[in-house]
């Protein structure tokens, strides 16, 4: 029977939503990017490596602490822990900043899909990708609404509730979405010299040899690199999969769930690779664009280079256009409504803690508008365009440092950057050094599924808070400056060490180890 806070309809149903918050922006313009620049097939493995022993513990112990616990993060943390009760915080503040740019650049799909459809309908003057972004950053208008209309889509699939609203959505969502993705691949794949993308993504150093980058990034940075996005990409640390988690049934198998997320995530990443890597590079090779001078990353590579990409195409282009921006589209919304379900299962379930009726669809009404005004604040910036940036703002003269060039970094640096390793540090060390790992195992194994368990204690205790303090001075390298790096490995160094001091005199500790 459903209880009041509801359930998923069905484990494959779980599997889809899982699969579609862990899909994103994340898959489609950073995985590809940084592969190709951080050695191809190298990045590849080490990225593989890191999501089979880090990725996929960690993947386990969100499911499992959800789960135990049956409540969002917030309530997690206070269920299981006594030091660590704070983290919570952290798994709901993440979600919230990350809305800020998820949802306008949702916006951005949004308004390029509607460009392409209205191509197709009128055959307009085709403008080129160049032109069309920088128009549109500089509309703030236009942004504001078209952000406002990728929240209103998230509020109507979240106010049905879990298997109402989001397993609905994501049943009929990522199947499209694969289709759409596998009709891109096609196309991509027969455009002239698109084995050239091929090779940047696949043949190690080629990067390199072909001109795409200048040199080859160190291997503590491809590490660093491969860990921030492997993290991303899976939705760790950002209170979601713990979200998630809590509305799974206890007889699932939370082993083989984690591995087919982790797998399938991989996969789409890859996928989402061959679509768009290759359609870019053989459209710059056809246009006589050295190669090093091709944005093959971020926003630009799906605002610019494959808007230009369709625009070559003659009068098919905008309907491959409308498929791949409503792709882009779909994606964002499966990641952002999972962001938007871990604040809102927050306040339901504070609600019915202290014994009040909540009513979804008001909270989730009021998330949503409070995450439309910082949004705002995005959406008019325009990647910085608009001379509100933070650099103009504090009144610095230059925007060298990657943190104070537009809001969209500033937030990205505060949540992915500083918020996710450190709570996904906290977490490990809390799951490792507090609470004993046995105690999540215990409910890892309650669905059927063993092995693993000397690795999971491992991994918790030591490889995975350790992989943080990594990616920790990755991030740092990148907002702050290289320079920076050595502070990020010291601030690392220094909370795993409190952490673990902390950790190992509780209370909680004694009952649990004894
Ligand atoms: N995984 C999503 C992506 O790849 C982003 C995301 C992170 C979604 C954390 C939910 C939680 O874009």
């Amino acid at each position: 029977m459903e209880n009041e806070r509801g359930s998923w309809g069905s484990n494959i149903g779980f599997l889809l939503a899982a699969i579609g918050s862990a899909v994103g922006l994340g898959n489609i313009w950073g995985f590809p990017y940084k592969m190709g620049k951080s050695g191809g097939f190298t990045f590849l493995i080490v990225y593989l490596l890191l999501a089979a022993f880090v990725g996929l513990t960690i993947m386990m112990g969100e499911l499992a602490l959800g789960r135990k616990t049956g409540t969002g993060p917030i309530g997690a943390y206070h269920a299981v822990s006594k030091r660590f009760k704070w983290i919570g915080w952290l798994a709901v503040f993440s979600p919230f900043i990350i809305m800020s740019f998820y949802s306008v650049l949702g916006g951005y799909c949004i308004e390029y899909m509607s460009l392409n459809l209205s191509n197709l309908a009128f055959r307009n003057p085709t403008i080129s990708g160049g032109d069309l972004f920088h128009s549109m950053l500089t509309n703030p208008l236009g942004s504001v609404v078209y952000t406002m209309l990728f929240l209103i889509i998230c509020y109507l699939i979240n106010r049905g509730g879990i298997s109402g609203g989001i397993e609905k959505f994501n049943n009929v969502g990522m199947p499209t979405l694969f289709v759409m993705l596998v009709i891109i691949i096609i196309k991509s794949l027969s455009m002239p010299g698109s084995i050239e993308g091929l090779k940047f993504m696949f043949v190690p150093g080629y990067a390199v040899s072909g001109g795409f980058i200048e040199s080859a990034p160190s291997i503590s940075t491809v590490l660093a690199t491969a860990g921030g996005q492997m993290f991303f990409s899976l939705s760790l640390a950002m209170g979601a999969m713990i979200t998630y988690g809590s509305y799974i049934d206890k007889k699932e198998n939370l082993v083989r769930n984690s591995t087919i997320i982790v797998i399938s995530d991989t996969i789409i990443a890859i996928m989402a690779g061959i679509a768009v890597i290759p359609a870019a590079v053989a459209y710059g090779i056809q246009q006589g664009i050295p190669v090093g001078e091709i944005a093959l990353g971020g926003p630009s590579l799906l605002f610019v280079t494959l808007q230009n990409v369709f625009n070559s195409m003659g009068s098919v282009g905008a309907l491959f256009g409308t498929i791949f921006y409503l792709l882009v589209l779909i994606a964002a919304i499966t990641s952002g409504i999972s962001l938007i379900e871990v604040i809102s299962t927050f306040f339901l379930d504070r609600a019915a803690q202290k014994g009040r009726k909540a009513s979804r669809p008001r909270i989730v009404l009021l998330v949503c508008l409070a995450i439309l005004a910082e949004a705002a604040l995005v959406a008019v910036d325009g990647l910085g365009s608009n001379g509100i940036a933070p650099f103009n703002l504090l009144g610095m003269e230059t925007n060298v440092t990657g943190w104070n060039d537009c809001w969209l970094d500033f937030m990205d640096m505060l949540s992915e950057g500083l918020a996710m390793p450190l709570g996904a540090m906290l977490m490990s060390i809390m799951i490792g050094w507090e609470i004993h790992p046995k105690s999540m195992l215990d409910e890892i194994h309650s669905g059927a599924g063993s092995g693993m368990d000397g690795f999971f204690s491992v991994c918790m205790k030591i490889i995975a808070p350790l992989g943080m303090v990594l990616i920790l001075s990755g991030q740092i390298s990148d907002f702050f400056g290289k320079d920076a790096r050595i502070a990020g490995y010291i601030i690392g160094i220094v909370v795993y060490v409190i952490g673990v001091s902390v950790a190992v005199t509780s209370p909680m500790r004694k009952a649990a180890y004894k």
